[in-house]
């Protein structure tokens, strides 16, 4: 079973003003075929560089999490912080999965080239960041999903099943 937390940067979510469907739809579409996650872990953090380093260190390094989806932040706001938060804390960059994800939003909008989300490893945990929407969620987490569980296995040193 791959662990999984979801993370949702979001200042006004944080402070209780939003829902945070984001979340929702991360929820819905990694507990579902072709990855079957549990999701261990949830929080909702404001666009704060060091409360976000802070969840993702203690998820990845004490609850040894599989995989951590972020949503929120990524893009050209004075006050997102996502990307550099994340750049902290991986210790290898996966920038495929980055590359999927912007090819794909550009592909439903010319504002995917806005999002500066990066994907990466700390340790056995992988990381991704997802833009702040919940279409932009869906779509990009559509082109991950059919590569997350060969990830997960080879990160956690399992059988890789080439
Ligand atoms: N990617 C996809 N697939 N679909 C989208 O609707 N929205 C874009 C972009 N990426 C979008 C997307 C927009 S409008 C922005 S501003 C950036 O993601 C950054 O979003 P964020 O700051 O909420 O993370």
């Amino acid at each position: 079973m791959v662990t999984t937390g979801i993370l949702t940067i979001s200042t006004t979510g944080a402070a209780g003003e939003r829902a945070d469907t984001s979340g929702d739809a991360i929820r819905e579409l990694v507990t579902a075929p072709p990855l079957e996650a549990s999701v261990a872990e949830y929080a909702i953090v404001p666009d704060d560089r060091a409360a976000i380093e802070a969840t993702l260190r203690h998820w990845a390094d004490d609850l040894r999490l599989n995989l951590i989806l972020t949503t929120g932040g990524t893009g050209l706001s004075p006050t997102d912080a996502t990307p550099e938060a994340t750049l902290a804390v991986v210790d290898r960059l996966v920038p495929g999965m980055a590359e999927a994800m912007r090819a794909e939003s550009l592909r439903h909008t010319p504002f995917g080239m806005l999002s500066r989300a990066v994907a990466g490893a700390r340790g056995a945990t992988l990381i991704v960041n997802l833009p702040g929407s919940p279409k932009g969620v869906r779509e990009c987490l559509a082109v991950l999903l059919p590569a997350l569980p060969h990830a997960v296995a080879i990160l956690t040193g399992g059988p890789a099943g080439h």
